[in-house]
């Protein structure tokens, strides 16, 4: 494969905030699975755990989860960041902002903001959800290599026309997440990944973000 195939997998690879309906062949999940699996990790210990819900089971849970939502409190297995500062705070503002511009949600306007949020809870309509977890006992690192799946799984999915969401939100649902799913206590539910065919003609999808530039993010030494 050319460095450019790759640099272009990775530039079209976008996050998706509104899905069609319409369900991903079982053939076409594996075919991700796989792919994603060859990510390296420490010890090649392959840490994550993939949990994928289709059809009637990710509508139950899109409910489930809405109506924890409404009456529960978040409590992430993994800590929030407690504080984006400067550079970090500035790169938060402007794809939010970017995103709130696409569905016409102006400045200022919270409860339109917080219903776009609110979106993250019904998987942006997307017909499958994989929640991804690691062994508590491998801690940071574990979740280090799952970071690492997300990206091969997301960037697989993009080859294959699959559109994807790494979401952190779903995550903030800790307690929930591991009665709803049965998932043992020992096990850091870290983030789901809505995936789905592409609403490519609604606002929600129809900006992208930018990224830094070399200077901002590599230190050359010698
Ligand atoms: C670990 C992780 C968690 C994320 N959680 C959320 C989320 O909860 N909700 C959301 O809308 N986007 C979420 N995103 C998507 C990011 O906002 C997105 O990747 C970033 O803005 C860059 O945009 P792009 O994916 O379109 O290139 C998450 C991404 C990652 C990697």
């Amino acid at each position: 494969m050319s460095y450019d195939a790759l640099n272009d997998l990775l530039s079209a690879r976008h996050s998706c905030r509104a899905f069609r309906p319409d369900p991903v062949p079982r053939g076409v999940i594996e075919q991700i699975l796989t792919a994603a699996q060859r990510v390296p990790s420490w010890c090649n210990a392959q840490p994550w755990q993939v949990l994928i819900t289709s059809g009637a089971e990710t509508d139950s849970f899109r409910e489930a989860l809405q109506n924890e939502v409404a009456t529960g409190a978040p409590k992430p297995d993994l800590p929030f960041p407690s504080a984006y500062t400067g550079v970090y705070q500035d790169r938060r503002r402007t794809c939010g902002w970017a995103l709130y511009e696409a569905v016409g949600v102006e400045k200022g306007d919270r409860a339109g903001s917080a219903q776009q949020m609110m979106q993250n809870f019904a998987l942006f309509g997307a017909p499958h959800c994989a929640i991804l977890h690691s062994p508590a006992d491998l801690g940071p690192y574990g979740a280090m290599d799952t970071g690492g799946y997300v990206a091969a799984f997301t960037l697989a999915a993009q080859a294959l026309g699959v559109a994807t969401i790494p979401q952190a939100a779903v995550a903030s649902y800790g307690p929930f997440l591991h009665r709803y799913f049965d998932i043992p206590e020992n096990r850091l539910i870290l983030c789901a990944i809505s995936f789905g065919y592409s609403d490519t003609d609604h606002p929600a999808n129809g900006f992208r973000t930018e990224r830094a530039s070399l200077d901002e993010t590599v230190t050359w030494q010698g």
